[in-house]
């Protein structure tokens, strides 16, 4: 179904026109939501062939056009995955139930008992507690570095983990949630490198891509191996739906296509629609979201009340985070951090004293989300954990939305005003 041509656009025309063919569906203009729970056999021999295909075959795609079940495969994900991978710049992508189904799909498949994994600091909880609760129930360990900008940080922390047992994995979420920090993604491919050259095996490489998304960082582009997207946030953008991504080498989304079939943990197929719907306007709402977001933020920078906001375009002129921000990614971004003088009581009087502004912890969505990290987001990370985060208990995380920048900003003054 899906054009397989190589594609030559740029993503904002890719995320309108890539996968799909007007004569895959009574020359329909758009795609329609295929809701089908399984399809129908032309005959018992292609039965056969197809699911000879699917299991033996070469590799899960080997099935062509046909289908079998939705669980292992159907339209609106072909289309949606094939216009993810063009977008990322990526061999192949599958579509999961949520940004949490593809990271935990990721490390299933790829940390092994005895095994570590390697992470920068802040990472969203979920990973970070996938990382160091629930995978070393399996054997699996962790350990973290802090400075993604920062080669002897990261390396230290590979010199711990290599200590204890094997790296398989290499893990950055940049921008970093909640403070927008950021990790130097040719560093980590290098830093990949000399593990391999010490323990005589080359990490994966995953980067999750969330808070700036395909149209302004591009990990494929820098080596990475895997990128892991919250489709939930930014794709999506509506704050309605939770759904997730991962993008990368074939030979490593192969073999995650057929975990997932028993795992379950596809995109089903009208929340698949509604994602590549929705991708179609992302360019245009996060282009309008980051203008709002630098307003914003530097009417908080100047606020007696405010002792810090992470907004990445105030990385300072001649940093390291300057140069990675200048050499990786092409915007600033529309989610950060402030930091209000005192801790959570000034924070949960100003975040009470709000009215336009919507109290939440999705980010990415056409509203200004707005929430306090340490006892939300982060809450179940322990206190030193959220400190290497860059957390304290004066942490607000605002996901900057499309209502007028004026408006944003009034209700802020007169939320802070009280607090
Ligand atoms: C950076 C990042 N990655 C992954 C996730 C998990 O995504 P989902 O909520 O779609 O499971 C989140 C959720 O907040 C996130 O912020």
């Amino acid at each position: 179904m899906a054009d397989q041509k190589t594609p030559s656009f740029r993503p904002e025309t890719l995320a309108v026109t890539h996968g799909w063919n007007s004569e895959d569906a009574l020359r329909s203009a758009k795609p329609p939501a295929f809701m089908t729970a399984t399809f129908t056999y032309p005959s018992a021999q292609t039965a056969k062939d197809v699911h000879r295909a699917y299991f033996d075959g070469d590799g899960p795609e080997a099935g062509g056009a046909l289908h079998i079940y939705s669980r292992l495969g159907h339209p609106g994900l072909d289309i949606l995955e094939a216009r993810l991978a063009a977008i990322d710049g990526a061999e192949a992508a599958l579509a999961y139930c949520s940004g949490m189904a593809a990271h935990t799909a990721v490390a299933l498949a790829y940390l092994r008992p005895g095994e570590g994994v390697v992470f920068g600091r802040p990472f969203y909880s979920g990973v970070d507690g996938l990382f160091n609760e629930i995978m070393p129930q399996f054997g699996t360990f962790a350990e973290a570095y802090t400075d993604g900008c920062d080669e002897a940080n990261i390396w230290a922390a590979c010199e711990r983990a290599m200590a204890r047992g094997p790296v398989a994995m290499l893990a950055a979420e940049s921008p970093g949630n909640p403070t927008a920090a950021l990790v130097d993604l040719d560093l980590l491919v290098a830093i990949a490198g000399r593990i391999e050259a010490a323990q005589g095996r080359r990490p994966i490489v995953m980067v999750d891509n969330t808070l700036l998304g395909p149209f302004h960082q591009r990990p494929i582009e820098h080596g990475v191996d895997l990128c892991v997207t919250s489709l939930t946030k930014y794709c999506a953008g509506h704050s309605d739906l939770l759904a997730g991504a991962i993008s990368g080498r074939k030979d490593l989304i192969d073999a995650l296509k057929l975990q997932r079939l028993t795992w379950g943990n596809h995109l089903d197929p009208y929340t698949a629609w509604l994602v590549t719907r929705s991708l179609e306007t992302a360019p245009i709402r996060i282009e309008r979201a980051m203008e709002n977001a630098k307003a914003v933020a530097e009417w908080l920078r100047d606020h007696p009340k405010v002792a810090g906001v992470t907004y990445l375009g105030f990385a300072p002129e001649g940093s390291a985070k300057r140069a990675v921000l200048e050499r990786q990614c092409s915007a600033a971004g529309s989610t950060f951090s402030f930091h209000l003088h005192g801790g959570e009581a000034e924070a949960f009087r100003m975040l009470d004293r709000l009215k336009l502004l919507k109290m939440a912890v999705n980010l990415g969505g056409t509203n200004t989300l707005i929430c306090h990290s340490a006892s939300t987001t982060h809450y179940a990370l322990t206190p030193e954990a959220r400190a290497a985060s860059g957390i304290t208990d004066g942490t607000i995380r605002m996901s900057v939305g499309l209502e007028h920048k004026d408006d944003i900003i009034a209700d802020l003054a007169q939320a802070l005003e009280g607090a």
